[in-house]
């Protein structure tokens, strides 16, 4: 039977129940109907199947299954295939548990450092995001299981999560926070978006129509379902009214009886109801035609993909001297406690009960050949004050070596659902350690275990930094191929590190007060902040190092003046002049050169991750079209060009451009016009009857002159409105333009009518 005929089978009752959940996991079965049971369940990188009877932040344990790394490394990589490929390795994980929906990715933007879930997220370019969200979300389904793109919208902190109201403007929205979700969804196709807990300007996501109708599904023609975040629903007709389908987990009859007490007889429509259900009922049965029975999947081939993955998730932020790879002679003293109880995923709803665990001090000892191994602990985990026995202990053990190798990073609370961290600092006790430890042995790595930028007071004084990231069950064996040089690093950062808290953007509006939070920075978030007013990272957006060098050159437009409707072809060459193989990554920017809106500096537009063979030469290929120079314009609710010059840059990081061009975009869209009264002189600069009017005014306002006053830039800021009194003034009170005249002059130039008193 078709979705169509059984849903004319259903009655009310049956309806509404489909649209509240049958479990904490499940959505309801209605056998009778031959409706299936649907399971959702976590994700992002890796499943996490729990119980019946499990509660739903990971207290209770759930299957086994392989432990990616978290997005925040994902994104390091900047490689869609990888992202790809985990994807499908999830799918055939949901596929061998039998669950047909896994909750992620997350596509929200990283406003602040102190995110405590940012782990779980990508980058804080919209850009970088979406595109790795779409590749995820392919990657998935591919095997026929549904992803559910999360958390749909603006959920950017974790304090006061399930209430706080974001107030941000329209074009901040657009450009930064929706359009992380608009590629993913636009490209990536997911069979269901996650509503999220917060307000939108005063209004819950998870009943906000503009969000979840308006602009998803009738901007960008998602045709899935919207499910609720756990717990997330405020008024259940509301939000369906709004277009929330699926509410998770079962409410025990509330939501139902809300829905059905609504079409009864608070005038909710039947049919609004119909095409929720129907919604649900398409990815039902399509999840009944990807099934595959029987599964099983290949641990050891799924924990050797988790270490690829993992190995390009990781970031060499620096390496003074060369002090990387390692050479395997000498002595190597391995010191800190996450070197044998690593960490290697963050805290909550995503956590997953990995299928093996590699221990950092174990990998490093299978592989170091000659060199004699020692270790020592430095500081203990369960206590952030320095231990004065463990920290002489790890000197004593640092000063013996050639070369000392420190696993330090975030707590388990710090990179956790729920709540935000307060500060950018690694625990006290292991700042203390490296600091101490560089005043025994100047050849010192820090190896980074950690969800999210941190402060580095040590930065210094250490030779090598090395960002492992939440490499996932895999991170131990990745972070040593790299550590020796078995692997040539090749992540770059997906986020900013800052110097100190205090240089981040949203610094003084995170987290809000205890109800709203303002985005007070707009447009400005990550790297637009930094480049536009020049605040020094501590490591840029895009930054990372290799183990051999790359040479750029011979940027080429395929022209240099085009119509916004057209494409640009851009092409450079990029040679790996070094003498080991090694990954790339090559980020294209853009630039308008002089805008009339505020813009950032530049926006990532384009990026493409090559491997190159010592010498090897390789002619990189980007295209863009229109939205690469757009910008929303919210007189006209749309992404509009302003015509002009932009710069095509092509950089390393965004700190380090190697190469530019430009380019002439005419758009095809014209600024929409919206004069009144009170626009002033200097807004109709551009229109005819501005020189007019400023003939008109100057002649008058003469005897400015001789105070030495700027006539122009005076006249410039003077409303239409008063040029209405001002003219008849200075025409001694008789004559002067009047205000129908003007009234007439403004509809004209808005393209509304003729100018009648010419
Ligand atoms: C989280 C979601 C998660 C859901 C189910 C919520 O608290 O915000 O990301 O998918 O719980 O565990």
């Amino acid at each position: 039977m078709d979705t169509k005929t059984l849903l004319k089978n259903m009655t009310l009752e049956q309806k509404a129940g489909l649209c509240c959940g049958g479990g904490f996991w499940e959505t309801l079965a209605l056998p009778d109907l031959g409706i299936p049971v649907m399971t959702l369940t976590d994700g992002p990188h890796g499943l996490r199947k729990q119980s019946v009877s499990a509660d739903h932040l990971g207290i209770n344990e759930s299957e086994k299954a392989t432990c990616f790394p978290s997005a925040a490394g994902l994104a390091a990589s900047w490689n869609r295939d990888l992202l790809y490929k985990t994807g499908t390795a999830i799918g055939e994980e949901c596929q061998a548990e039998n669950v047909q929906i896994i909750l992620g990715p997350g596509a929200n933007i990283k406003r602040s450092p102190l995110c405590g879930r940012n782990f779980e997220y990508f980058s804080e370019d919209p850009y970088l995001s979406s595109q790795l969200a779409a590749k995820h979300i392919q990657g998935v389904q591919s095997r026929g299981v549904g992803a559910s793109l999360k958390h749909f919208a603006v959920n950017n902190q974790e304090t006061k999560r399930f209430t706080i109201n974001v107030v941000l403007d329209e074009r901040t929205l657009r450009e930064i926070y929706l359009a992380s979700f608009e590629g993913a969804i636009i490209e990536g196709r997911p069979w269901t978006v996650m509503a999220s807990y917060p307000r939108l300007n005063g209004e819950f996501c998870s009943q906000n129509k503009k969000l979840l109708t308006d602009i998803l599904r009738d901007e960008w023609g998602f045709e899935g379902f919207i499910v609720s975040d756990w717990f997330g629903v405020s008024e259940r007709d509301k939000g369906l009214a709004a277009g929330l389908d699926l509410e998770m987990p079962t409410s025990a009859g509330i939501g139902t009886d809300a829905i059905i007490q609504a079409v009864k007889n608070d005038g909710l429509l039947e049919e609004v109801l119909d095409r929720a259900v129907l919604r649900i009922l398409n990815i039902v049965f399509k999840s009944v035609e990807g099934r595959k029975t029987n599964v099983a999947y290949d641990k050891a081939a799924h924990h050797a993909l988790a270490r690829e993955v993992a190995r390009e998730s990781m970031v060499l932020l620096k390496n003074e001297g060369g002090i990387l790879p390692l050479e395997r002679k000498g002595v190597i003293a391995v010191i800190g406690a996450f070197a044998k109880t690593p960490r290697f995923q963050g805290v909550g709803s995503s956590h997953i009960n990995a299928t093996r665990i590699d221990i950092p001090y174990d990998e490093i000892a299978k592989v170091a050949g000659d060199a004699e191994l020692k270790y020592a602990e430095g500081y203990s985990l369960n206590d952030d004050t320095a231990n004065t026995a463990l920290l002489e202990e790890a000197k004593k053990t640092a000063a013996s070596a050639g070369v000392c190798v420190i696993f330090a990073g975030l707590p388990d609370k710090d990179d956790a659902e729920g709540t935000d961290r307060k500060s950018l600092g690694l625990p006290e006790n292991q700042n203390h350690l490296i600091t101490e430890i560089t005043k025994v042995q100047k050849n010192v790595v820090v190896v980074l275990i950690n969800g999210s930028a941190v402060e580095m007071p040590w930065v210094n004084e250490v030779k090598g930094i090395f960002e492992a990231y939440l490499g996932g069950q895999a991170m131990a064996g990745a972070a040593t191929d790299i550590l020796f040089g078995d692997c040539n690093p090749s992540g770059k950062l997906a986020e900013t590190f800052p110097q100190k808290l205090s240089d981040t953007p949203c610094f003084i509006n995170f987290p809000g007060d205890s109800k709203q939070v303002e985005y007070r920075e707009g447009l400005f978030v990550g790297y637009r902040y930094y480049d536009k007013t020049g605040v020094k990272p501590l490591f840029p957006f895009g930054h990372g190092l290799s183990y051999t060098t790359f040479e750029y050159s011979g940027l080429r437009l395929d022209k240099t003046e085009m119509t916004d409707t057209e494409e640009l072809k851009v092409c450079v060459a990029v040679k790996n002049s070094g003498t080991r193989a090694g990954k790339e990554i090559v980020q294209l920017y853009v630039r308008d050169v002089e805008a009339d809106v505020i813009r950032p500096v530049k926006e990532l537009k384009g990026f493409e991750k090559i491997d190159l063979e010592p010498g090897e030469e390789t002619q990189v290929e980007f295209t863009l079209g229109k939205r690469a120079f757009a910008f929303y314009d919210t007189d006209i609710n749309d992404w509009r060009v302003e015509s002009g010059d932009f710069d095509i840059l092509i950089g390393k990081s965004s700190a380090e451009i190697a190469l530019s061009a430009g380019v002439h975009v005419t758009s095809s869209a014209v600024a929409k016009k919206c004069y009144t009264l009170d626009s002033t002189i200097a807004d109709i600069k551009d229109e005819p009857a501005a020189a007019r009017l400023v003939h008109m005014m100057s002649t008058g306002m003469n005897g400015g002159k001789e105070l030495g006053m700027d006539i122009s830039a005076l006249l410039s800021s003077i409303k239409m409105r008063s040029l209405v009194a001002t003219s008849r003034m200075w025409s001694g009170g008789k004559g002067g333009i009047t205000i129908e005249q003007l009234h007439s002059l403004i509809a004209a130039m808005n393209g509304e009518g003729e100018d009648i008193h010419g």
